[in-house]
């Protein structure tokens, strides 16, 4: 599989677009394991074009991470443009727009996946970016706005029409937000058209190698997107890679390795951001959601104590007692 001249070995897995979740730190973490594209997270293409200062951080990307896209957002097709190009002066491997984001802070001010109800304008913006850039550029989307108006696979069409080089789908609509379940059937009928020709990345509730693995056969879809499955647990895609090669699953990694490896993101984070406090809270997603310390019992208050920690020895005190109080027990398989 190729996009643009980037080439992808077979089963391509790219890490999703998160908000305050796909930093460099997290990235470089997902790449290590596996991840074979990574997303930044969308970049307001107003405060780009403004130049503000929180936005040019977002725009770092390392070489250890390529390919790297990078996607940012607005509503206009010139101001869009026009950060499409400061952008492009970051150097990354993919441009991507972002027609997805269905929080009202951006969809309801017609951006995002705003977009959806208003798809001239969505197609000026695309063309004014294809225009605009040297750089490949991609979109990500939903199946439509609502479950009355799922129109990905005419807007499909339009959006290559416009020299798009990828599409990603989320398969679900704005109004879903992110609730119910995602419905791949009509991510595998964009795939299916046989006017369309330029590569289709599935995406939406792929938490397993398993279902990696039927997305792929089912769907067809050129690669798969994973998004909150791996906050919190980046070597998925190791485990996800592993499964696609062999058709088995790899033997879990031990639960000190994997207690260590959250150590060290928190670390990382912090690195990133330069300041204890916030590469602390910053971390606190991903200690929430990391199924690291599934089935650890009575494990409430040790949760709060750890989500609440604003020093790091407080923090890796409460980590390591979990470490060293669980690690037999869990190992053993005595927990399910
Ligand atoms: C915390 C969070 C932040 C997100 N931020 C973005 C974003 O910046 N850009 C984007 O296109 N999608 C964003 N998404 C949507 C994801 O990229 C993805 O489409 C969605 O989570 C479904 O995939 P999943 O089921 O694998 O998580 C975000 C999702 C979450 C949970």
């Amino acid at each position: 599989m190729q996009i643009a001249d980037i080439s992808f070995p077979d089963h391509p897995l790219f890490l999703a677009p998160m908000e305050d979740v796909t930093d460099p730190a997290f990235r470089l973490m997902c790449k290590r394991f596996g991840a074979d594209m990574v997303y930044t997270e969308f970049i307001s293409a107003d405060a780009l074009v403004r130049n503000v200062k929180r936005t040019e951080q977002k725009l770092t990307i390392y070489e250890e991470e390529r390919p790297v896209v990078m996607q940012i957002y607005g509503r206009e097709p010139d101001a869009v443009a026009e950060a499409a190009r400061i952008a492009e002066q970051a150097n990354p491997d993919i441009i991507d727009l972002n027609f997805g984001c269905p929080v009202k802070k951006v969809a309801g001010k017609g951006a995002g996946a705003g977009l959806l109800r208003d798809i001239p304008k969505m197609l000026e913006i695309t063309r004014a970016v294809v225009r605009a850039v040297k750089k490949p550029v991609t979109v990500k989307t939903r199946l439509g706005w609502d479950e009355d108006s799922k129109i990905i696979v005419t807007l499909a069409e339009q959006l290559q029409d416009c020299g798009i080089r990828a599409l990603a789908i989320h398969g679900r609509t704005r109004c879903q937000m992110y609730k119910g379940e995602a419905d791949w059937t009509l991510i595998g009928e964009v795939k299916n058209n046989p006017r369309m020709h330029i590569p289709i990345i599935g995406n939406g509730d792929v938490t397993t190698p398993e279902r990696a693995r039927e997305c792929f056969d089912r769907y067809g879809v050129d690669a798969v997107m994973v998004g909150r499955a791996a906050i919190g647990h980046p070597w998925i895609f190791q485990e996800m890679k592993h499964f696609l090669a062999t058709g088995e699953r790899m033997p879990a990694y031990r639960f000190a390795w994997q207690i260590d490896l959250l150590k060290e993101h928190v670390l990382r984070s912090m690195e990133w951001l330069g300041d204890e406090r916030k590469g602390i809270v910053h971390s606190r997603r991903h200690l929430a959601a990391t199924p690291v310390f599934k089935g650890i019992p009575h494990f409430r208050e040790t949760r709060i104590a750890m989500l609440r920690a604003e020093k790091l020895d407080e923090l890796f005190a409460i980590i390591d007692d979990v470490k060293l109080r669980y690690s037999q027990l869990m190992q053993e398989g005595g927990l399910s």
